[in-house]
C-alpha cells in the first residue's frame, strides 16, 4: 500500500492503495465518484471512460500508479445539475439514453472530441465513440445530442 497523488476534477487528492489498483476502483470506492461505471472490466465497453490529461482513457484497465501526478476528469467534473455542461444539456434535450449506463463514458468521449474538434462531422462523432458501447441502441439520439451540443458551444463562443 502506498500513497499516490493526482488531481481529480480540479482537486488535489492523495490515495492510499496498492499501485496496481484500477483507477476505476479508486474513483468509485476511494473517492466516492460513482458516476463512472463498471461495465465489462476488460477495456471493451467504454462505460468507465475518464479524461487523463485531456485524453479519453478506460479507467478499468488503468493502474493507479500510471496516473500519479496526472489530471483526471470524471463525469462529475463536467457540470452540475444547476449548471450542466452543454453536452449534458443536449443529452437531456434529445433524451439521448434509455438506461443511461453508458452515458458517463460517452459524454467523456464526446467532451474529448469537442475539445479537439469543435465542429465534427457525424462520421467523426461516430469514430470518436468507437470504444463506447450502448446496449440500448440509443446511438441515433446520442449522435444528434453531440451535434446539438457542438452547435450550441460554437454559437456560445460566437456571441
Ligand atoms: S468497464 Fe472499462 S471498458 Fe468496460
Ligand atoms: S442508454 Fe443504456 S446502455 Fe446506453
Amino acid at each position: 500500500m502506498q500513497s499516490t497523488s493526482l488531481t481529480v476534477n480540479g482537486r488535489a487528492v492523495s490515495v492510499s492503495a496498492d499501485a496496481d489498483t484500477p483507477l476505476l476502483d479508486v474513483l468509485r470506492n476511494h473517492l466516492g465518484l460513482v458516476g463512472t461505471k463498471f461495465g465489462c472490466g476488460a477495456e471493451q465497453c467504454g462505460s468507465c471512460m475518464v479524461l487523463v490529461d485531456g485524453k479519453p482513457e478506460k479507467s478499468c484497465g488503468k493502474a493507479l500508479s500510471t496516473v500519479a501526478g496526472k489530471t483526471v476528469v470524471t463525469i462529475e467534473g463536467l457540470g452540475t445539475p444547476d449548471k450542466p455542461h452543454p453536452l449534458q444539456q443536449a443529452f437531456l434535450d434529445e433524451q439521448a439514453g434509455q438506461c443511461g449506463y453508458c452515458l458517463a463514458g460517452i459524454l467523456i468521449s464526446a467532451k474529448a472530441l469537442l475539445d479537439r474538434n469543435p465542429s465534427p462531422s457525424r462520421r467523426e462523432i461516430a469514430q470518436a465513440l468507437d470504444d463506447n458501447i450502448c446496449r440500448c441502441g440509443s446511438h441515433p439520439r446520442i449522435l444528434r445530442a453531440i451535434e446539438r451540443a457542438a452547435r450550441h458551444m460554437r454559437e456560445g463562443e460566437a456571441r
